[in-house]
C-alpha cells in the first residue's frame, strides 16, 4: 500500500535520534535535578554559540519567549507594537499578553511583513516604538534593512525566529539584529523538542538578567521578587534532549531541507502553482515550503494532493486580526492587508522535513505537476 508523504515524520526522527534521546533522559534522571540545572545551562550556551548570540535563556514556549522579551524591554502598557497579520496567532497573543497593542501592516510577496511599509509608518508614527517582525516559513526578512530601521527610528525589536532558527541574510543571522530574539522548540519546528520549549536570546548581556528573572516568577535572587514574572522554565529533560540529541543534528537537517527546496524549485513546473520568489542573498531554513494557488482552487488542490499520497498544510488560513479572539482585543490595522489576505487564501505548504527521501520529494513534484485545476 502507498505510504502517505507526511508534513512531519516523527517516527523517522525517532529512528534517527531515539538512542541519543534515551541516553540524555537517563542522565537527567540520574542527576536528580529536574529544573534549571546543568542541562538547561549547557543548552543555552550551545544554542547561543550556534546562532551567533551572546546568550540565550530557555523558557517554556515560543509564545512565552516573545512575551518575556517584550517585558524585558519594559514595554509600556498600551504601547503600539508594529507586527504582521500573517503568522501563528502566538505572535500577536504574546504582544497583547505583554500589554501591547498590535499594529498590523501588510506583507511582501514572500509573506514577511513588508519592511518598506514599516519604514513609511515609522516615519509618520512616532508613537510606534516596538516592532516584532516574524521570519515566516524560515525565510528571514531583509536583515540589513531591519538593522537600518532599528538605527534610524530607535525602535525596540524582538525578532520572532520561531520558524527561522539559523536562517541568515546579508551576512547576518536571524535573531542577531533586534534587541532580543524569540525561538520555539514546539515539536514541528526545525529544532523541535519532545514537547514544548522556547528560548529568548540577545547579542549583548544587558537584558539577560531581566529575561532570567521573568521566566522564573520575577526572581532576581532566591525569594527576592523584583518583577511579576511567569513560571516559564525550560525543563531539564527537554534541554538535555535538545542539547545532546537534536542541536548537534540541526545543521545537517537544515542542509537537507535546503536540498529538498532546491529539488522542488528545479522540478515543479505548473502555471497554476506559484513557487516562493527566489532567495536573493538570503539563506532560508525552509521550515515550510509554501506555494500559492488561487483561492478558488486551494481545496481541490489539497484534495488532489491527498489522493496522490501527499499531505499538505495551510499557513495560515486566517489573518490574525480576523480571529474571533481579537474582537475584544486592542489592535490597529494600517493600510490594506491585501497581500496577506491573498496568501491566507491561497497558500499551501508542501512536505519539507529532513527525513523526506528524494523519491518522496519526486513524488510530491510529480503530483504537483500533474494537477491541472478543477
Ligand atoms: C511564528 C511563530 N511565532 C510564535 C510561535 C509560538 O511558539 P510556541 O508554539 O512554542 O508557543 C510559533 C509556533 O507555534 C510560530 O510559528
Amino acid at each position: 500500500m502507498m505510504r502517505t508523504v507526511l508534513l512531519n515524520d516523527f517516527k523517522r526522527q525517532w529512528e534517527e535520534t531515539g538512542a541519543a534521546v534515551m541516553t540524555a533522559v537517563g542522565q537527567v534522571g540520574e542527576s536528580g535535578r529536574y529544573i534549571l540545572g546543568e542541562s538547561v545551562t549547557r543548552f543555552e550556551d550551545a544554542l547561543a554559540s550556534t546562532l551567533g548570540l551572546g546568550y540565550s535563556v530557555g523558557c517554556a514556549s515560543g509564545l512565552d519567549a516573545i512575551e518575556i522579551a517584550l517585558r524585558a524591554l519594559d514595554l509600556p502598557l498600551g504601547a503600539r507594537v508594529l507586527t504582521t497579520p500573517l503568522s501563528a496567532f502566538a505572535t500577536s497573543l504574546a504582544i497583547i499578553r505583554a500589554g501591547g497593542v498590535p499594529v498590523f501592516v501588510d506583507v511582501d510577496a514572500r509573506g514577511n511583513v513588508d519592511l518598506d511599509r514599516c519604514e513609511r509608518l515609522l516615519e509618520q508614527r512616532r508613537d510606534v516604538s516596538f516592532f516584532v517582525p516574524v521570519h515566516l516559513y524560515g525565510h528571514p526578512v531583509d536583515l540589513a534593512q531591519l538593522g537600518r530601521i532599528k538605527e534610524r527610528f530607535g525602535v525596540h525589536i524582538v525578532e520572532d525566529c520561531a520558524q527561522a532558527i539559523g536562517a541568515s541574510a546579508s551576512g547576518r543571522i536571524a535573531g542577531t539584529v533586534g534587541d532580543l530574539a524569540a525561538f520555539s522548540f514546539y515539536p514541528t519546528k526545525n529544532l523541535g523538542a519532545l514537547g514544548d520549549g522556547g528560548a529568548v536570546g540577545g547579542v549583548t548581556d544587558t537584558l539577560r538578567p531581566a529575561c532570567m528573572s521573568l521566566r522564573n516568577y520575577g526572581q532576581s535572587a532566591r525569594y527576592q521578587h523584583d518583577r511579576l514574572g511567569l513560571n516559564s522554565r525550560l525543563d531539564e529533560l527537554q534541554a538535555a534532549v535538545l542539547v545532546s540529541a537534536f542541536l548537534p543534528r540541526l545543521a545537517g537537517w537544515t542542509e537537507r531541507r535546503r536540498r529538498i527546496a532546491a529539488r522542488y524549485r528545479a522540478g515543479i513546473a505548473n502555471r497554476l502553482v506559484h513557487l516562493p520568489p527566489p532567495d536573493s542573498d538570503a539563506q532560508p531554513v525552509w521550515h515550510l515550503f509554501p506555494v500559492l494557488v488561487s483561492a478558488e482552487q486551494r481545496q481541490a488542490f489539497q484534495e488532489e494532493m491527498m489522493r496522490a499520497g501527499v499531505q499538505t498544510g495551510v499557513h495560515y488560513p486566517h489573518l490574525i486580526p480576523d480571529q474571533p479572539a481579537m474582537r475584544g482585543a486592542p489592535f490597529e490595522i494600517v493600510g490594506e492587508l491585501a497581500r496577506a489576505a491573498e496568501i491566507a487564501n491561497g497558500e499551501v505548504s508542501l512536505p519539507i522535513h529532513p527525513h523526506l527521501t528524494d523519491e518522496e520529494a519526486d513524488l510530491v513534484i510529480a503530483a504537483v505537476n500533474r494537477w491541472h485545476g478543477r
